[in-house]
């Protein structure tokens, strides 16, 4: 594991956008595994500047996001698809058939989770994965648990996650109470995978996630067994 800390969520965002724009350089038709909440914001638009200066280009990229609420459609402005497109694929040359985000009004939520897989699968598996990780320690949506999750599955939120999900929603109780999310088998079989974190309230979880014992409970502890794994942290 490489843990690279920076000063500030600045330094972090421009650390986590250097190592995506490098996988982009190298190979042009990669597979980016992508993740939404706050902490990826900053480098969804250090990515998009250096597109706008023409020193990246997004023409031939694929992407395949984490995870989706439940009941919410891509039109919704609090759905995943909606915060992608807005954050970082409208800003890009991205073609919009090549970005995939978990349907979260499939009518058939099974059969979307088996195709999700095989699409990873199609695709010859992710190149890089970025991650955050949630206070209690999900990926994805992965919640803490008896076992890791291997597939992707419908899960149901923690109160801890619905909670500081909130902050984008009216109130609490808007928040869905179900997603779906990629399992651990497509997150592992990443070629790269960057976790990315920011903010004191992140230190304890990301010390135990990354040092303590590998659990189901704390589910992001699992990439201690990842042979490429960058962490960038920043405290601020
Ligand atoms: C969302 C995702 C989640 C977030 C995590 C941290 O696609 O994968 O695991 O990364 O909840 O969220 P923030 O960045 O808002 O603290």
């Amino acid at each position: 594991m490489k843990l690279i800390k920076e000063k500030n969520y600045e330094a972090m965002s421009r650390q986590a956008a250097n190592i995506i724009s490098a996988q982009v350089i190298i190979k042009p038709d990669c597979v980016l595994g992508l993740a939404t909440g706050s902490t990826p914001i900053g480098t969804y638009n250090q990515l998009a500047a250096w597109y706008e200066k023409g020193d990246v280009d997004f023409s031939r990229v694929r992407t395949i996001n984490l995870d989706e609420y439940i009941g919410i459609s891509g039109r919704d402005e609090h759905s995943y698809r909606y915060f992608m497109d807005k954050n970082f694929f409208e800003k890009i040359n991205i073609k919009k058939e090549n970005t995939f985000v978990p349907s979260g009004i499939a009518k058939d939520i099974e059969k979307e989770c088996k195709e999700y897989d095989r699409r990873i699968k199609d695709f010859g598996g992710i190149d890089l994965q970025l991650l955050g990780i949630g206070l209690d320690g999900h990926i994805g949506f992965n919640e803490p648990g008896d076992c890791f999750q291997k597939n992707t599955h419908v899960v149901k939120l923690h109160s801890s996650t619905i909670e500081a999900n909130s902050r984008f929603f009216s109130s609490p109780e808007k928040v869905p109470e179900y997603a779906i999310t990629m399992g651990m088998i497509s997150i592992m079989q990443a070629k790269k995978i960057l976790l990315i974190a920011n903010g004191k309230a992140k230190e304890d979880i990301l010390n135990k996630a990354l040092y303590g014992a590998i659990t189901p409970q704390i589910p992001a502890s699992i990439l201690q067994l990842h042979s490429d794994l960058t962490v960038i942290y920043s405290e601020e």
